[in-house]
């Protein structure tokens, strides 16, 4: 099922259209999206590094998760809100756009990773608190957090680039990947 004819209505629609030849709201919430980057990841990766055992380790984990979540559920839900903004105002081009999907795949990775953390080792976060190395498959839950958030940022900031833009013409491949028209030679 491909969702182009609804991005292809979504770009026709009147906020798209502004916020896509907007001079300053596009750049604005680029920068936004970027800023709470900051914010969301830069918590996310000191709560890995705990769990990973490379810092942090003489805090109990929970001191982390209680200070750190509130920032990064603000910067989290800055990020989600910024980033439909930014694939409003260029619907089309970011739903065929191969880094935007590889970004979508590893969101849900990451957030069904948080899940399984947050609804199974994290439950019994009373028994291994205060312990430098935590349980494996916290450790593991750190590990995956620290990949697929990398692969989201480098996703992220290869959408800009037009290298596999379907207005090329594209190896087979990457017309299926993207989920190009193929070209008429
Ligand atoms: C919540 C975690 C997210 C992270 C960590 C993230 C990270 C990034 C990064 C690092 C960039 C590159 C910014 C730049 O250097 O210009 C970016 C761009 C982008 N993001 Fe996100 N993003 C997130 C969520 C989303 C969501 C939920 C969407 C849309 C549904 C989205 C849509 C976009 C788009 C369309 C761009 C390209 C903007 C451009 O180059 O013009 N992002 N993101």
């Amino acid at each position: 099922m491909s969702l182009l004819p609804f991005c292809q209505w979504l770009a026709e629609t009147r906020g798209s259209i502004a916020l896509h030849e907007s001079l300053y709201m596009y750049p604005l919430v680029e920068s936004t999206h970027v800023i709470a980057l900051c914010l969301f990841i830069g918590m996310t990766v000191i709560l890995d590094f705990r769990l990973v055992g490379i810092g942090f380790t003489s805090v109990p984990l929970t001191d982390i998760t209680r200070r750190l979540g509130p920032w990064m559920q603000a910067g989290f839900v800055v990020m989600v809100i910024t980033g439909v903004l930014l694939f409003y105002a260029i619907p089309v081009r970011s739903y065929q756009n191969i880094f935007f999907r590889v970004k979508v795949i590893f969101l849900i990775l990451a957030g069904l990773n948080a899940a399984v953390f947050q609804w199974g080792i994290y439950r019994r976060v009373a028994e291994w608190n205060m312990d430098k190395k935590v349980p494996r498959r916290a450790f593991m839950a750190g590990v995956f957090s620290l990949i697929l958030w990398s692969g989201i940022i480098i996703a992220g900031r290869m959408i800009a680039y037009n290298w596999f833009d379907c207005d090329r013409k594209q190896s087979e491949f990457i017309t299926w990947a993207a989920g190009c028209t193929p070209h008429e030679d």
